[in-house]
């Protein structure tokens, strides 16, 4: 009954998380470094962003929105884009999503089918493989170059565009490598995008959440080249189950304007995303608050714990994370021994140890041989997690 295209759908992150029920149900405690939302440990949405939202609701903003999104919160957004990234983009290139998991389904349909191809880094995303998969095109993985810090590796890039390829995916700060991309690759990836005239998809999801360097912005560096940008409130503002989003059309010349309409179509076929979260999201752009630093404060501490520990571990090796909250280790099968792949290792530590990760397999054919955990949770419990890790794998 069920068709090929949903027999297809794969993700590795959610899958781990049935094992991990299935061994809490032993009554083992599962500590859960598989899950990449902070409002799960203990970054609590702030106050006044829950507020907002009861107000909202409280002031009758219960109904269908204007399907490309309140107009109110698009203007306050293309206000933010020229005051954190100096871009020019009119509220009308702006379109208010249900996270950025509609925007890549929105963009994946309307640029994918019959085989064509969407270039996305490796390791990937896992939805970016998925959505691409799923409309019937190939996700083409270029390298992200673990000896080089996981920067973009451009001549594996070069070498992997056709006449089938529709666009260029960037995913910076990256999930799973938890790395930015350096700047002048950035412009290298741009000027390729502009030679084969493709446009550049940027997910800029982590965009807030960096530590050693600073962010840079994709549509910042383009003069010609088309960027789409894909943001939202679900990390930075601690509401993931909000399901807010929104993508932007950085297009000076206009190249887009048949893509956009048919995604606008799209919007308002599924009528409009939630109206109370947009209402509420007016409000949080309006109110000044440094939630979003004091995160990446506590953040930065636990990535230090967390790399440090790692890095110590005999038949591991770690890339520093410079954004996200992610690691992603290499594991060195021939070293530790026991195990033949990823997904086995991290099975068996899930089950002997109740340490949740997500096996590298799962984010592409680049990801294999690696694990990814969160440094989400607090210090006690991450001192807890690495101790275990160390005494399962030696
Ligand atoms: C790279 C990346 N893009 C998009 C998303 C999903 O974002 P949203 O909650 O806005 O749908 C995630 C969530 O983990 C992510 O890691």
């Amino acid at each position: 009954m069920l068709t090929n295209r949903v027999k297809g759908v794969e993700y590795a992150i959610r899958e781990i998380a049935a094992v991990a029920h299935e061994v809490a149900k032993s009554g083992k405690q599962v500590y859960h470094l598989n899950i990449g939302d902070p409002v799960f440990y203990d970054f609590p949405t702030p106050e006044f962003i829950s507020e907002a939202l009861f107000n909202a609701s409280k002031n009758g903003k219960n109904f269908y929105v204007n399907s490309l999104g309140v107009v109110e919160l698009r203007e306050e957004l293309s206000k933010n884009l020229k005051k954190n990234q100096n871009l020019d983009i009119g509220a009308d290139d702006i379109l208010v999503t249900s996270g950025v998991t509609e925007g890549i389904n929105f963009i994946v349909s309307s640029l994918i089918e019959n085989g064509r191809e969407l270039l996305i880094p490796g390791p990937s995303y896992p939805l970016y493989i998925n959505y691409t998969n799923f409309y019937d095109g190939k996700p083409v993985e270029y390298e992200l170059d673990e000896d080089q810090g996981w920067e973009p590796n451009i001549e594996d890039l070069r070498k992997k565009i056709t006449d089938k390829t529709q666009a260029i995916l960037i995913c910076s700060p990256n999930n799973p490598t938890g790395v930015l991309y350096g700047e002048q690759k950035i412009k290298e990836i741009i000027d390729l995008a502009g030679e084969y005239d493709l446009p550049v998809l940027s997910d800029e999801i982590y965009d807030q959440i960096t530590y050693d360097k600073p962010y840079v912005c994709p549509a910042s560096l383009s003069k010609d080249v088309p960027v789409i940008g894909l943001n939202g409130f679900s990390k930075t503002h601690l509401v993931t189950g909000w399901r807010l989003g929104y993508l932007y059309y950085h297009d000076p010349e206009n190249k887009l304007e048949e893509l956009k309409n048919g995604i606008a179509k799209l919007a308002r076929a599924r009528l409009s995303s939630s109206s109370v979260a947009q209402f509420a999201a007016v409000d949080i752009l309006k109110t000044p608050s440094n939630h979003t630093v004091d995160m990446v404060r506590k953040l930065k501490e636990r990535r230090d714990y967390s790399y440090d520990r790692l890095r110590r571990i005999e038949g591991i090796s770690c890339v520093k994370p410079n954004g996200a909250f992610y690691l992603f280790p290499k594991l060195d099968l021939t070293e530790l021994g026991k195990w033949k792949t990823d997904k086995e290792l991290v099975v068996e530590l899930l089950k002997e140890t109740g340490v949740c990760g997500v096996y590298g397999s799962g984010f592409g054919n680049y990801g294999k041989g690696h694990m990814r955990l969160t440094f989400l949770p607090e210090k006690e419990i991450l001192e807890t997690v690495y101790n275990l890790i160390e005494d399962f794998l030696q």
